[in-house]
């Protein structure tokens, strides 16, 4: 792995190896196949994958899930280059028929939460049975939202990060650790 590298204009140094994130992985895989063992063939787990960011995630996830589960996927956006812009797009709508299902909601990152709380209420008005969320990183000096965030592997400063799935204007998605902007 590089100390450094350039996306676009910008540059970012090696923060998070990819180890570390697997590691972080195997944790949250733990606690959730504890949590969710009483699932059958009959009544299977959601995994809602917040797409593009959250695959890589969610991939690793699935090969350590040893209940039964069903994988979909949705797309919300809400930043543009290196920031929020504040307003959530729904870009690929949840699926259908998620009345009285138990959904885990996996992300890649929550910052400010207003991603999170928009596929919250999202679910609610589908009548889903439970909603929890299963985030990769979380910058809690920014997140202030209600939701609780039930499951998260790895807690970050506020800085903007790219790889493993997050990206730099779509970009840097596929490197296998954590860059930060070097600033
Ligand atoms: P929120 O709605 O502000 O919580 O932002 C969540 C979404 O913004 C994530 O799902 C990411 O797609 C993106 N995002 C937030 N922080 C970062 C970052 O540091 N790098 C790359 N994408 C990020
Ligand atoms: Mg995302």
């Amino acid at each position: 792995m590089s100390e450094k590298i350039k996306l676009h204009d910008k540059t970012f140094k090696l923060f998070i190896p990819n180890g570390e994130i697997e590691k972080a992985i195997d944790a949250v895989a733990l606690r959730l196949n504890q949590d969710y063992k009483d699932c059958t063939d009959e009544h299977p787990a959601v995994l809602l994958c917040t797409l593009n960011g959250a695959v890589i995630f969610a991939a690793e996830l699935l090969k350590r899930l040893t209940f039964p589960l069903e994988l979909k996927a949705c797309k919300l956006s809400s930043y543009s280059g290196t920031s929020s812009t504040g307003v959530v797009k729904t870009e690929v709508p949840l699926p259908r028929h998620l009345e009285g299902r138990r959904v885990i909601i996996v992300e890649d990152i929550v910052d400010t939460g207003n991603t999170i709380v928009n596929m919250i209420e999202q679910l609610k008005a589908h009548q889903v049975a439970d909603a929890r969320v299963c985030t990769l990183l979380l910058k809690p000096e920014v997140y202030s939202r209600d939701v609780k965030l039930d499951y998260v592997a790895m807690e970050i400063p506020n800085r903007f990060i790219v790889g493993f799935g997050l990206d730099y204007n779509e970009l840097g998605r596929n490197i296998k650790d954590i860059y930060v902007l070097d600033a």
